[in-house]
């Protein structure tokens, strides 16, 4: 079965200057080269699950400028639904500027017309959401429209996944809606209020289900990821070495395949497998939207792991 999957996130135009080293505070350093790429990770997730195969739709919101323009071109281009992505007069498209160093990147998000993503926009896109059966949610718009979201989706009889990033404090009642929920190491950390050792991170991953989350999948970026269900128990799945391009984006490929893997009615550990190998992939490339592998580049990575 193809996959049918909606996101209710956010839209952002990715700044990314690299540069040798992030400057200490107050300094200055010359930075080798700047990109504009589309990311957002709403966006991303949606761009993502389109290129895997899936029939994605899109609810969200940009400003009436050019970045807003090539945002929607770069979800059209890769055949995503946008007739939910709203243009919003008067209000700048999101932000993200983004350093990427030898090191790793870091992050900085301006929601802009993002923070127009509303519980009524979702209401609109409630037909368009029907013909889905999983929805991702991202938590870069306004948390009451991913509650109306996750409401909705429940509503219509959709899975739910909850990818809690960036990081805030949820309140009850969105765990109750989520059945997968996916933090990585230090969202679990911030989610929880504790640190994650290793010998802890069953545990903390338990603490989310005690919530109400239906189950939790906690990325661990090289070292794979774990899982934990109560139909499955606790897992943990190997992690890829791959050479690192660029990181930006990798948690949204991530779940977007799951959505993909989930709703072409795969187990949940198969789903984090291949979820796994698409996350890899696209830590090979620059960019967010620009590095999402095909399926059938996941597929060929596929065989090369098992040496076919
Ligand atoms: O998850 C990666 C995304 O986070 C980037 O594309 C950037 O827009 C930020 O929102
Ligand atoms: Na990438």
């Amino acid at each position: 079965k193809r996959a049918q999957v909606a996101v209710v996130g956010s839209l952002n135009m990715d700044v990314v200057v690299k540069a040798k080293r992030a400057p200490k505070m107050g300094e200055t350093v010359m930075g080798e080269a700047v990109h504009f790429i589309p990311g957002g990770k709403g966006a991303n997730q949606a761009v993502a699950a389109a290129k895997l195969g899936a029939q994605a739709v899109m609810i969200g919101a940009v400003g009436d400028d050019p970045f807003g323009r090539s945002l929607l071109e770069s979800l059209r281009k890769s055949g995503v639904n946008t007739r939910g992505v709203k243009t919003v007069p008067g209000v700048a498209t999101g932000i993200a500027s983004i350093l990427l160093t030898d090191e790793d990147n870091s992050i900085v998000v301006v929601a802009g017309a993002n923070g127009r993503c509303l519980p009524e926009d979702v209401e609109a896109g409630r037909e368009m959401l029907s013909g889905a059966d999983i929805l991702l949610l991202q938590l870069e718009i306004p948390l009451e429209t991913v509650l109306a979201a996750a409401r909705t989706a429940k509503e219509l009889g959709m899975k739910v996944i909850l990818n809690p990033a960036p990081a805030r404090e949820l309140p009850e009642e969105l765990y109750r809606l989520t059945d997968v929920i996916t933090p990585n190491r230090s969202e679990l950390e911030f989610l929880t209020g504790r640190p994650v050792d290793e010998g802890g991170l069953e545990a903390s991953m338990k603490v989310l289900l005690e919530r109400g989350a239906g189950c939790v999948v906690t990325t661990l970026g090289a070292e794979g990821a774990a899982l934990l269900s109560p139909e499955e128990g606790f897992r943990r799945v190997k992690g890829y070495a791959v050479e690192v391009v660029d990181t930006t984006g990798a948690g949204d490929a991530f779940n977007a395949a799951l959505a993909c893997g989930l709703s072409e009615g795969m187990g949940l550990s198969a789903a984090v497998d291949f979820a796994g190998r698409t996350a890899a992939l696209a830590v090979t490339r620059l960019g967010a939207q620009d590095g999402m592998p095909l399926r059938k580049e996941v597929e060929e990575f596929a065989k090369r792991l098992n040496g076919g």
